[in-house]
C-alpha cells in the first residue's frame, strides 16, 4: 500500500522505561512532544499549550479523566484527542499516533 510504508515512525523509548502515571518530554525535528502512559496506553501530544506558552509536561496528569492540565491557567486537555475541556484554551493540542513494537514505543510524527 503506497504511503503506509513511508510513515515516519520515531522511536521514543523502551516500553519498560515509561511507567503508568508518568509523563516524559520528547523533542524531535523542532517539535516538543509530551508522552504519557495511563493504564498501559501511551499517548503522544504536542507539549506546548495552545493558549499561551506553557509546557504541559510540568502540568498535572489526571489518570481517571485521561487529561493533562496546563500549569499556567489550568485548561485540561484530553490526551487522546487533544481537545481542551475548559477555558481559557480553546484550540486542541495536536495528537500523534503511537505504536509499540519490539518492546519499544514509537510515535508517528507526520
Ligand atoms: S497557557 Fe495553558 S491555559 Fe493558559
Amino acid at each position: 500500500m503506497p504511503g503506509e510504508e513511508d510513515e515516519q515512525w520515531v522511536k521514543v523509548c523502551s516500553e519498560k522505561s515509561l511507567k503508568n502515571g508518568e509523563m516524559l518530554d520528547f523533542d524531535q525535528d523542532n517539535k516538543k512532544i509530551l508522552i504519557a502512559k495511563i493504564g498501559g496506553t501511551v499517548y503522544a501530544t504536542d507539549r506546548i499549550c495552545t493558549h499561551a506558552y506553557a509546557d504541559l509536561s510540568t502540568g498535572i496528569m489526571n489518570e481517571e479523566e485521561k487529561t493533562v492540565t496546563c500549569p499556567l491557567h489550568l485548561s485540561a486537555f484530553k490526551l487522546d484527542t487533544g481537545i481542551p475541556q475548559n477555558l481559557p484554551a480553546e484550540e486542541p493540542i495536536k495528537t500523534y499516533k503511537v505504536k509499540k513494537q519490539d518492546n519499544s514505543i514509537y510515535i508517528k510524527l507526520v
